[in-house]
């Protein structure tokens, strides 16, 4: 079983923003922390971050092509707005999980809406690393209970 872990525009800068929301952790201590609980759930991982929206876009095209299993996203400020993402997701038959490390919805307004919430099997947002660690076994969970 292979999951792809997605992350998106500014997520290479955990570590270094806004500690409040996003705590002090880099998306390298992420994807390896990510990385030994796939051991432990004894699943394939891919990681993938970029800052261009086409790239997600292509590495998701990609994800369809090599019929992946499973896909976590956090989109970050493209989870907002990003049709393009949303439709490049829509195509994937697998399980998606979209997470978030901050509570999304006790932020701005605009963070309350989600393009991907029709498309995904949940979100899991507010728990900080811990949100990523929880997706990862939704993200597994899904797979096993729909095969
Ligand atoms: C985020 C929440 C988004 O609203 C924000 O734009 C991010 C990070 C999160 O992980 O909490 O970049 O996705």
């Amino acid at each position: 079983m292979k999951i792809l872990v997605l992350n998106g525009v500014n997520l290479n800068m955990f570590g270094k923003r806004d500690p409040s929301h996003y705590g002090q952790a880099t998306l390298s201590d992420i994807e390896g922390l990510l990385q030994v609980l796939a051991n432990e759930l004894d699943v394939e991982l891919e990681c993938f971050q970029s800052n261009i929206e086409g790239h997600l876009c292509e590495k998701i095209h990609h994800a369809h092509d090599e019929n992946i299993d499973g896909v976590m996203i956090n989109a970050g400020a493209w989870t907002h707005y990003s049709y393009a993402i949303r439709d490049a997701l829509a195509i994937l038959k697998c399980p998606i999980v979209e997470i978030h490390m901050s509570n999304v919805h006790a932020r701005e307004s605009f963070r309350h809406v989600s393009v991907f919430s029709s498309i995904v099997v949940g979100q899991i947002c507010g728990f900080g690393v811990e949100s990523y660690l929880l997706g990862l076994r939704a993200t597994v969970q899904s797979i096993r209970s729909k095969t």
